[in-house]
């Protein structure tokens, strides 16, 4: 299966701060934003990663991320040219997928669960269909809501309805089989000019081949777009890493859990970042 980051949103409603810098690399607490998402794609058992970033700022993003060789994986970089909306990440990555499998998250997105990592490699299982994930929240209106009916079976999905049909969203997290490519290329832009991934996961409902798994209590899902869910983020990191004594987002340590990377390549690492806690942390992996 292979991973696509969708980086390439401008950032508007984080203006000014987004003006020199894209949103994904600003920080999280100690990370930058870019990191968590990739985290996801990383505890999902996925190892070649595509960055769809903003045009012009590829040198920009490779010089954080790299060759992910740092973190071993095998990192990609694509350009977007204008917002033509989230499903458009799939043509963009069309090549770098190829016949495979592939699970798409948004730049702007961060989980962190205990068991975040079972999660998502039981999605990445799934060989046939789509997986995508329900999140209680109490005001839905922002963001695609999945109806279920009483047995727990997704029935609709609608982009940021007026009158939502349940609390449920569905976060920026999809796994794909490979008839996406053929779904996505066949989609008409919305009423805002974007191909909506809403439309991939309601031809893959049409199909029957919709899987939405319902994201426990334990789970916390965060859309870091505006200044005060950006603030939040950083404080939610913050007290989890605080009480548990581990971090979220550690891209070396998730590197190094899935034997990608060796321990001196970790340490080399904690040294360069020696000054930080970050690399203190590393250090001691
Ligand atoms: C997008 C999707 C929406 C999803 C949300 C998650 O919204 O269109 O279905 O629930 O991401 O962050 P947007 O960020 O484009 O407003």
């Amino acid at each position: 299966m292979k991973g696509i980051v969708l980086a390439a949103g401008k950032g508007t409603r984080l203006y000014p701060m987004t003006k020199p810098v894209s949103k994904p690399l600003l920080p999280v607490y100690d990370k930058p934003l870019i990191y968590y998402p990739i985290a996801v794609l990383m505890q999902a058992g996925i190892s070649e990663i595509m960055v769809i970033v903003p045009p012009g700022e590829t040198d920009t993003f490779k010089a954080l991320l790299g060759d992910g060789s740092q973190f071993g994986v095998d990192m990609h970089y694509a350009e977007q040219p204008m917002a033509r909306g989230i499903a458009d990440a799939l043509l963009i990555g069309r090549e770098f997928v190829g016949d495979d499998s592939v699970c798409l998250v948004l730049g702007d997105n961060i989980f962190y669960a205990p068991t975040l990592g079972d999660t998502l490699k039981k999605a990445a299982q799934n060989e046939v269909g789509a997986t995508v994930f329900g999140y209680w929240v109490e005001d839905p209106r922002p963001f695609g809501v999945v109806e279920f009916d009483k047995d727990g079976k997704a029935i609709s999905i609608e982009e940021k309805p007026r009158y939502p049909k349940s609390n449920y969203i569905v976060p920026g997290l999809y796994f794909y089989d490979n008839q996406v490519m053929e779904i996505a290329g066949n989609l008409k832009p919305s009423a805002r000019g974007e191909l909506e991934i809403t439309d991939v996961n309601l031809e893959y409902l049409r199909r029957q081949q919709l899987q939405v798994v319902p994201l426990e209590k334990d789970f916390t899902w965060l859309d870091a777009g505006t200044a005060d869910s950006l603030l939040t983020a950083g404080q939610t990191i913050k007290h989890i890493q605080d009480s548990t004594g581990r971090y979220v987002g550690c891209l070396e340590e998730l590197g190094y859990s899935e034997g990608w990377i060796t321990a001196e390549q970790v340490h080399a690492t904690g040294t360069e970042l020696g000054m930080t806690l970050y690399g203190k942390y590393i250090q001691c992996l």
